[in-house]
């Protein structure tokens, strides 16, 4: 059951050096099911940091969340497919042909070159932004609304899943019925933890139990005085949640 939890771990390597980075994987590597690059530590790294975590063993999800003309996008999505990373995402707002090639470039990169196909993923609304940031950039829809008509966007447009809050994937899977969709999830908080800038948060096992295949945590284990312990207290609450789940069914 640990290792199920597990692997729906994705944890943040939000540092700012490659040491730093690579010491956590060697400490969270028995933990995480993926570690996450962001843009900290590829623009402080580079992309041999994407090389040399996988090299340990691990999967990558890299998080560069691409927003660009649909060409641009595209080929910075062959060139995620190329380091090997296992997850790659992009901007939904970038709109249908963008992720549409996208999702093509990927495909046909793939199969020419024999490579893993990474999944694609697409970002709906950031968990930090609420009603009043989106309205400050003429989006007049609550962030729930606008996450529903982006996945749904998404999914008609070859993305293989989204990012979206906790509190929106029981709406998404709702709407979504294309199998294997993933949703991943940050904004999560243990539940006495410091939200920081994260608005729409859930506890894990509440994220868990609403049906997130993979979540997303960085603070809460980066910032603690043990993330060792900080990653097992939070698989143990996912394993309690599914195991709950599992008998209840
Ligand atoms: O520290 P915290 O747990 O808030 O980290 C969440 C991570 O997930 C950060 O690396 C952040 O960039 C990322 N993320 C997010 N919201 C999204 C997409 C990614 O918080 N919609």
């Amino acid at each position: 059951m640990t290792r199920v939890a597990s692997n729906k771990l994705i944890i943040a390597l939000d540092v700012d050096t490659r040491k730093k980075a690579l010491n956590l994987v060697d400490t969270l590597g028995e933990v995480a099911g993926v570690f996450k690059i962001g843009s900290q530590l590829f623009t402080a790294a580079g992309p041999d940091i994407v090389r040399e975590v996988i090299a340990k063993g691990a999967c990558v999800f890299l998080d560069l969340k691409f927003h660009d003309i649909p060409a641009t996008v595209a080929a910075a999505g062959v060139e995620a497919a190329r380091l090997g990373v296992s997850i790659f995402n992009i901007h939904a707002c970038g709109g249908r042909e963008m992720m549409r090639r996208t999702a093509a470039s990927v495909s046909e990169c793939a199969a020419r070159e024999n490579l893993p196909r990474p999944n694609v993923i697409a970002v709906t609304v950031l968990t930090s932004v609420d009603a009043v940031e989106l309205a400050q950039i003429g989006v007049p829809s609550s962030p729930e609304d606008e996450t529903i008509l982006l996945a749904k966007l998404a999914a008609e447009s070859g993305m293989d899943g989204v990012v979206a809050s906790p509190q929106d994937i029981t709406r998404v899977r709702q709407v979504v019925t294309k199998p294997n969709f993933l949703i991943v999830t940050p904004g999560v908080r243990p539940s006495a933890g410091n939200p920081n800038d994260q608005k729409r948060t859930m506890t894990p096992a509440q994220a868990v139990r609403a049906g997130a295949d993979y979540i997303v945590v960085g603070r809460p284990i980066l910032a603690a005085p043990d993330p060792f312990e900080a990653a097992k207290d939070i698989l143990r609450a996912m394993a309690n949640a599914l195991t709950a789940e599992a008998e209840s069914a």
